[in-house]
């Protein structure tokens, strides 16, 4: 029998936890604050900063969204930063990516408190997690994390191919896996798009976590027997299903679940953990700005 992973559940049961650690940091008078930016008014990038923000609303924490004008100059984007940089009440905050093209999200990520950064983006973050003393860990691969834990995925010593290297999953995903750590310790194989014999690699994988932007790239063919399959993918595709559209991954569900132990399925696997380990970090971020200690889920 596949096991089909339940990110709902698991992001719900954190979510839960949270709540908990937010009314405490609240008693004390630092109830936990989190900003979202978005510059543009990309349609997609806007469904997730309202996702974000709802979250906010359902668990107490302080949600505030700045929307910066497309066309605006950077500058504008950077007083906005060095506003949520100075106000106390924002513990955490986020700049939407993609930015529109005459911005360098790499300077906007340069210019984002890291005390602050609950991406876990900025250059100091990234180095603190690859010296494997994350302050604050990405939220996608953190959530991947919390899945291999409640579903008792072992790491240690499974042979994990990731496909795909972004900064935001990729990269982070492998820096964890690797690291000599509870939830860890694995043998980590990173595919992109210039690897030769990807099903090789896949094949040769206990645990195939796909998060590459390719619609339906990993199929049965491409797993043994008994895998634990994880898609970080969501693409709309148009679906004669009353609605134009359904949302699909970067594996063919079905095929691959005939073959794995365990996948994560579109939507309701990864993204809810990605949602919910944003609000982790927001409250990491408070507990840690104002000094006020509470438990972690
Ligand atoms: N765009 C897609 N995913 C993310 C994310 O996790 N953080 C930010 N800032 N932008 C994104």
């Amino acid at each position: 029998m596949t096991t089909i992973i339940d990110g709902d559940g698991v992001a719900s049961e954190i979510r839960d936890a949270l709540g908990e650690s937010i009314e405490t940091l609240a008693e004390a008078g630092a109830r936990p604050g989190l900003a979202t930016v978005l510059m543009g008014d990309d349609p997609a990038s806007q469904t997730y900063v309202n996702m974000k923000q709802r979250d906010c609303e359902e668990v107490g924490i302080e949600g505030v969204h700045v929307d910066v004008d497309g066309d605006a100059p950077a500058e504008e984007l950077y007083e906005a930063i060095e506003e949520l940089n100075a106000d106390p009440a924002i513990h955490g905050y986020l700049v939407q990516d993609p930015v529109p093209e005459h911005i360098d999200y790499r300077e906007v990520l340069r210019r984002i408190d890291p005390a602050k950064d609950v991406d876990g983006f900025h250059p100091e973050n990234v180095g603190r997690l690859v010296a494997g003393d994350a302050r604050f860990k990405p939220c996608t691969p953190h959530g991947i994390q919390k899945l291999f834990e409640a579903y008792d995925v072992e790491t240690e010593g499974a042979d994990v191919t990731i496909v795909g290297r972004s900064d935001i999953v990729g990269k982070p995903m492998a820096n964890l896996l690797m690291q000599k750590a509870e939830g860890a310790n694995a043998t980590v194989t990173v595919c992109h798009s210039r690897t030769t014999d990807l099903a090789e690699k896949t094949r040769s994988a206990d645990v195939v976590i796909v998060a590459c932007g390719v619609t339906e790239l990993v199929d049965a063919s491409m797993l043994s027997e008994g895998a634990v399959v994880i898609d970080v993918g969501i693409s709309r595709v148009e679906a004669d299903n009353g609605k134009g559209y359904e949302l699909v991954g970067d594996v063919e569900f079905e095929s691959a679940r005939e073959k794995a132990s365990a996948i994560t399925p579109v939507p309701g696997g990864v993204g809810p953990m990605t949602r919910a380990m944003l609000l982790y970090n927001t409250v990491k971020a408070a507990s840690i700005t104002e000094d006020v200690p509470v438990e972690l889920p």
